[in-house]
């Protein structure tokens, strides 16, 4: 593993932390410390409430966020340590000398009550008209602990709630400045809408320049969103839209699920993270009225064979005229990377992949296939997706997101949206009777297409069997190398030539030193948009990514599976449960690969019907700078 020429004094606050345990451990040193009357030894530097965790004793808190630097402003988890007069607050105290700890005795329980009353005395209380209701930590802390009146009279002015972005609504009436969402901005994402502006009583947390958010370079992650404890912060409702469209009869209304959406919807059901209905997804959504639901996995299909034909086009031409120039490609299929890249990175857009993403290039099937095939008059088609994070609303919306003159999405919801409108359907999830998925296409499309566990993997794979003839499986050996000492970003490297048994090695031998960097395909991966600052400058300085052939950017941490649209709260452990709920597959079975990559050769040659053309799978972008557009 290379160690790269990484500058680490730009990780951000909330990944250093990450890295601090295993600098401050190196010596080995042990702590022993008793909680509750229960000894352990721990590592120097490992927090109270870490010592906890690591004893499944649970500490109440609120403003601390494992995916977040800490800043101990809640005092929600207040300890008492033997020898000390204050408590401490759990989050933020590190073991630096044997400690003799309680986390629970009625003066504890005092300070917590007292904590959350404040907390509630600057709270409007409109609890049943919230859209947390029944998910908001505040609300819960309130009720474990028995705070069921408002003891202080209440200190607020009432603050005008933001609506005006098509993606996150803001009610600072509602905040409890707990500054998740300053550090998800600043510190995980590294975009910097939020701040603290203020001191003592009159702190407040604000967009940049106080301005409204439809007036600030926001890239629509949705990190704030999801990881506000409360409902001051929460993805704008389009519900309203799709219920208008399904209850007009003269309206035919189709929904397509993303894959990741299918993994995380059971959640807002009370089921466990990583519980996968999709049969009874289905079924939910036509009792809700939708005239038919596809999977979005059929144009991550597509978007592979389009995907791995043009990088290997590009191959071929870098060979022949010796051309490096807008390598490597980036991938498209992230709405929020693709804004990332608009607002922060317009002169290296050109290394963007044309092609859409997979909600829209299915909208575009939607639009083409689906609309010739369809009964009735296709200007009465209305076309739902329901993805994973906000951005891709702002993707439903755009300009450029248009095939002949119509949409090819007309609404985004979230997960937590669909969830919405299915319990007030009166769905049970858990009762329905599975259905299978409607067909875009027509008849001959396969019942389902295989599970993937990433976009890239499925790249990979068929790039793979482009050029060498063969499978990419366990027998091949694919090294990773990791540049940065970062988590989420890192490079695959499978070997190509040597390995190749069709005629493509006659072609690709040759390429060995120009492209292939020594008979290897490069891929990279990166997830969180402050990784992928650094991999933007590490391509620009002509650092280990820039050897690289294809690199996936995904804007969110665990990628659309940490996807702002998802239920909150979330955290790596939820995150890591939806993502094992795929079962791991490089490439479709033989007979489905062979059905789609058959359709696929006739839409590439125009010869299946003149309906799509391949300028149908591909958008263009927008280079905003960091102005508004
Ligand atoms: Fe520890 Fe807020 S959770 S101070």
């Amino acid at each position: 593993m290379s160690s790269g020429s990484y500058d680490r004094t730009r990780v951000p606050a909330s990944q250093r932390l990450m890295s601090r345990e295993a600098t401050i451990n190196s010596d080995g040193r042990q702590i022993p410390v008793i909680m509750d009357g229960r000894e352990v030894l721990v590592s120097p530097g490992t927090t109270i409430l870490e010592v906890a965790r690591k004893l499944n004793i649970h500490i109440p808190t609120l403003c601390t966020h494992e995916d977040l630097c800490v800043v101990g402003n809640c005092r929600i988890c207040t300890v008492e340590i033997d020898g000390h007069d204050s408590l401490a607050a759990a989050c933020a105290w590190p073991v630096t000398e044997p400690l003799s700890i309680r986390t629970v005795s009625p003066r504890i329980r005092s300070v917590r009550r007292h904590m959350i009353q404040l907390l509630l005395s600057n709270h409007p209380g409109e609890c049943h008209s919230c859209t947390r209701n029944g998910a908001c930590e505040l609300a819960a802390l309130a009720e474990a602990y028995g705070v069921d009146e408002v003891v202080f009279a209440r200190n607020q002015t009432a603050k005008v709630r933001d609506a005006s972005s098509p993606l996150v609504v803001r009610d600072m009436n509602k905040c409890v400045l707990c500054r998740r969402c300053v550090r998800a901005c600043i510190d995980l994402q590294e975009v910097g809408v939020m701040e603290a502006v203020g001191k003592g009583d009159h702190i407040e947390i604000q967009t940049f320049g106080n301005k409204r958010m439809r007036d600030v370079v926001c890239i629509g992650c949705g990190q704030c969103v999801s990881h506000c404890p409360t409902a001051a912060l929460v993805n704008s409702d389009d519900t309203a839209t799709v219920w208008r469209a399904i209850d007009d009869p003269s309206r035919h209304v189709v929904l397509q699920l993303s894959v990741e959406v299918q993994v995380a919807l059971a959640e807002i059901f009370g089921m466990e993270p990583g519980t996968v209905q999709s049969g009874q997804i289905v079924a939910a959504c036509r009792t809700a009225g939708f005239d038919a639901v596809f999977d979005t996995q059929l144009a991550v299909s597509l978007a592979v064979e389009e995907q791995s034909t043009l990088l290997i086009k590009r191959l071929k031409t870098a060979f022949q005229s010796d051309n490096r120039e807008n390598w490597p490609v980036l991938s498209s299929d992230c709405s929020g990377f693709v804004r990332f890249m608009e607002y922060f990175n317009p002169k290296i857009l050109k290394h963007l992949s044309p092609l859409k993403t997979p909600e829209q290039l299915l909208g575009t099937l939607v639009r083409t296939y689906f609309a010739h095939h369809f009964s009735g008059d296709p200007s009465t088609i209305v076309s739902v997706a329901a993805v994973p994070c906000t951005s891709r609303k702002v993707d439903a919306d755009s300009p450029l997101s248009v095939t002949r003159g119509e949409k090819n999405v007309d609404i985004a919801i979230t997960t937590v949206e669909l969830g919405r409108m299915l319990r007030s359907a009166g769905v049970q999830l858990s009762q329905m009777t599975p259905r299978p998925f409607d067909r875009v296409l027509d008849a001959k499309m396969p019942e389902s297409l295989t599970p993937y566990n990433s976009m890239l993997h499925l790249l990979m794979g068929a790039v793979y069997r482009k050029l060498t003839g063969n499978e990419l499986n366990q027998n091949v050996e694919i090294d990773y190398e990791a540049p940065f000492s970062v988590p989420g970003a890192y490079i695959m490297r499978i070997p190509v030539i040597g390995s190749t048994t069709s005629d493509a090695s006659a072609t690709f031998a040759s390429m060995d030193e120009i492209t292939l960097n020594g008979g290897h395909l490069r891929f990279g991966k990166c997830e969180g948009t402050a990784n992928a600052k650094r991999v933007i400058e590490d391509i620009a300085r002509g650092g280990e990514f820039s050897r690289c052939h294809y690199i996936e950017f995904l804007a969110c941490p665990d990628g659309c599976f940490g996807g702002g649209g998802h239920p909150a709260p979330t955290g790596r452990q939820i995150r890591q449960l939806r993502k094992e709920a795929y079962p791991v597959c490089m490439s479709l079975p033989d007979n489905e690969r062979q059905w789609f990559e058959s359709h696929h050769q006739q839409w590439r040659s125009g010869t299946l019907d003149d309906v799509l053309t391949r300028d149908h799978f591909n958008t263009s972008y927008m280079p905003r700078g960091k102005f508004i557009k």
